[in-house]
């Protein structure tokens, strides 16, 4: 009898050991979080799309060490106490490596979640110089800084525009305003900052601003925020009688903020961001992919696209997930991605971002000037 039940329950611990184990060993899971809800969606799912082409492009040549890629999905709202709590939810449910997240002030936080957990996290799109000024060794950006980015706009203003008198808002997001603080240490003591100050997200009314803006008669009204802001803000200004051009960056090119601002009210405002991926010949077969599958592609929807490229690659690469191998891979790898080739920094950085200014021109956007 006793010899039995030892039998038995040999029997059943295997039983369960194996399809445990099935359940684990088959699959690699990469986790893509980001604003999946809420004002600013657009862009949380761009990167969910420029992931799945990537994942599906894997999928079909059997994966990766022999594993098949699973993609959890995670949804931040954009809201940095959410982004903990999708990235603890990442960690337990055994993601290998992290594409996200969208806003600073959620990769931020989220990042020392991951780092405690030994989990490699790459964002497409975060540019506040802080995440990687930490020393962390598995946080990475594809993306530039807007240290770069905020130097490029206020070159712009002063060679381009020749601006005197300037108006900054900022949305109050750790990319919003500091954003708007580097565009503003760029632009240095030859132009003057008539108005400085911050609306908050998600409000809906911003006359009683723009209509203090307006009697200090600004040349150019810059602002650091994300398009839902950007659009109304435009919008309103118009409806003010504001005639100053607006500048802001790369969390407002999108469609979307024409749609909200209007196409007449749009025109004329100046973005900051990468360079056209259509004039990329490494880009073309992904924004076809793209184009056919989700329509036109989102700003950082390529960079998704590559940054788990780049984190298959270093798995591939490291014969393994442990995330402090898969970390080094990725510092001393060199890509070549849609974006063309990329390498790491050693603060997971890449070496290379160049920011244009673009223009927006009935509804659409052109390149416009490079520094
Ligand atoms: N670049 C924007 C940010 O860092 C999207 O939040």
């Amino acid at each position: 009898m006793r010899r039995l039940t030892v039998l038995l329950m040999a029997t059943f611990c295997a039983a369960v050991l194996a399809s445990g184990c099935t359940k684990k060993e088959n699959v690699i899971k990469v986790a893509v979080v980001a604003q999946m809800t809420g004002a600013e969606a657009k862009m949380g799912n761009d990167f969910k799309n420029g992931v799945s082409i990537a994942v599906d492009e894997w999928n079909s040549k059997g994966g990766v060490l022999g594993k098949k890629i699973e993609v959890l999905t995670g949804d931040d709202q954009a809201d940095p106490k959410q982004a903990v709590s999708v990235a603890n939810k990442m960690v337990n449910e055994g993601a290998a490596g992290i594409i996200g997240h969208f806003n600073s002030s959620c990769s931020i936080p989220a990042s020392d979640v991951y780092t405690r957990a030994n989990i490699p996290m790459i964002t497409p799109a975060s540019t506040n110089p802080l995440l990687t000024e930490r020393g962390y060794k598995g946080v990475f950006r594809v993306c530039g800084t807007d240290d770069q980015q905020g130097k490029v706009a206020a070159d712009f203003a002063k060679s381009k525009l020749n601006v005197k008198k300037v108006a900054i808002l900022h949305d109050k997001t750790t990319y919003g305003q500091g954003f708007a603080d580097l565009f503003k240490k760029h632009l240095g003591a030859a132009v003057e900052v008539v108005y400085y100050g911050g609306i908050t997200k998600g409000d809906k009314d911003f006359k009683p601003v723009l209509t203090s803006i307006k009697e200090k008669k600004p040349d150019l009204i810059f602002f650091g925020g994300i398009y839902p802001e950007t659009g109304l803000l435009v919008k309103q200004a118009r409806e003010v009688n504001i005639t100053a051009p607006f500048l802001s960056g790369d969390g407002s090119i999108d469609p979307k903020f024409v749609e909200i601002a209007g196409d007449k009210a749009a025109e004329g405002t100046y973005l900051t961001f990468s360079p056209d991926p259509d004039n990329i010949p490494a880009a073309k077969d992904f924004i076809g992919k793209y184009r056919s599958k989700f329509g036109e592609l989102g700003p950082y929807s390529i960079y998704a696209y590559d940054a788990v490229n780049i984190l298959l690659a270093a798995i591939k690469e490291a014969g393994t997930t442990d995330g402090k191998t898969v970390a080094e891979k990725l510092h001393s790898m060199e890509f070549s991605g849609a974006l063309g080739k990329m390498r790491f920094t050693e603060k997971g950085d890449v070496s290379q971002s160049p920011y244009v200014v673009w223009v927006t021109r009935n509804g659409k956007f052109e390149e416009y000037w490079k520094p």
